[in-house]
């Protein structure tokens, strides 16, 4: 019986004389050498469950993740920008997308195509290939933001410009109106799911971002639950006794010794992947988060594994 290819390890022709950098370069390792470098702690071992926002400046982990970009996990970067009146700044070029969110003072932000106007409240989603300024106006400008620079870092790839990669600008006065008109619908642990209409199909905010403005009423909460991406949760207003729940394992559907986690504003919270998690707010106001995570990957392969608690 002929076979279709003419590979035959066993029986290989003289050695060839163009042997270059390329096959110097190829490395081949056994099952156990391979599975001895697979093993890396998980996220929750190496980062700690929240911290502060710096006024100004990275939250990198990269020393403890063993990287060599800066990182607030694997594959996103958070941090605070503060300009002062007239200072101007980038959207970072390499990342595949940064979602901002505008803290306080005001300025104007200018793509390729348009400007426009930010203000506390604002968010945007800026993609990384696109020349987008920042720009302070006279009281100067604060803002929060997340990027997957890790990402492209970790492939070397650069987003390309389609209708799946825009500029996107959320208003602060189109937020409240999606937040009053739930909260009169009697939807009490929503928020809003930041998307944009090239991605109809994905509702995420970019290919590989998703992005969502959480809302808790006074009572509400995100019951346990766990799921494939990591999160990050910027603390916009923490109300008076909200906290999280993270640990395992799970037993008889709830955390068995979890670490708390109070909500104070200006926190950033680290949900690590597939890690029991809850949040609750037993105070008295409502609280409200930005959560951003590396989801696109894992919802387009369909591992994203949403597991809850109480259907376990
Ligand atoms: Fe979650």
């Amino acid at each position: 019986m002929s076979q279709p290819h003419q590979i035959d390890y066993n029986h290989l022709p003289e050695p060839r004389a163009n042997n270059g950098a390329a096959v110097k370069q190829s490395v081949g390792l056994s099952e156990r050498d391979f599975l001895t470098l697979a093993k890396v702690p998980p996220l929750h071992k190496v980062l700690p469950p929240a911290v502060m926002m710096p006024e100004s400046g990275l939250v990198d982990f990269s020393k403890e993740l063993g990287l060599s970009y800066p990182a607030t996990m694997p594959n996103l970067l958070a941090g605070n920008v503060k300009l002062a009146a007239g200072e101007t700044c980038a959207a970072d070029a390499h990342a595949g997308a940064t979602v901002m969110l505008v803290l306080s003072g005001g300025g104007m932000l200018a793509s390729a195509d348009e400007s426009v106007e930010l203000r506390p409240g604002d968010i945007s989603f800026l993609p990384g290939n696109q020349q987008i300024k920042i720009n302070a106006g006279d009281s100067g400008l604060s803002y929060f933001y997340v990027d997957d620079s890790p990402l492209a870092n970790y492939l070397g790839w650069q987003v390309a410009t389609t209708e799946r990669t825009v500029f996107t600008h959320f208003p602060a006065e189109l937020l409240k109106e999606k937040l009053d008109e739930y909260e009169a619908a009697g939807i009490d642990a929503s928020g809003v799911f930041l998307s944009h209409a090239g991605l109809p199909g994905e509702k995420l905010a970019t290919p590989h971002l998703f992005a969502h403005l959480n809302r808790l009423m006074p009572g509400a909460r995100n019951t346990i639950h766990a799921h494939a991406a990591p999160a990050l949760t910027y603390v916009i207003h923490g109300g008076n006794n909200c906290f999280s729940l993270l640990g395992e394992p799970l037993v008889n559907g709830e955390i068995e010794n979890p670490a708390r986690v109070d909500w104070v504003d200006g926190q950033l919270s680290i949900t690590p992947p597939n890690l029991w998690h809850g949040h609750f707010n037993n105070g008295d106001e409502p609280i409200l988060s930005l959560v951003i995570q590396p989801a696109g990957l894992y919802y387009n392969d369909r591992t994203m594994n949403f597991l809850f608690a109480d259907k376990q």
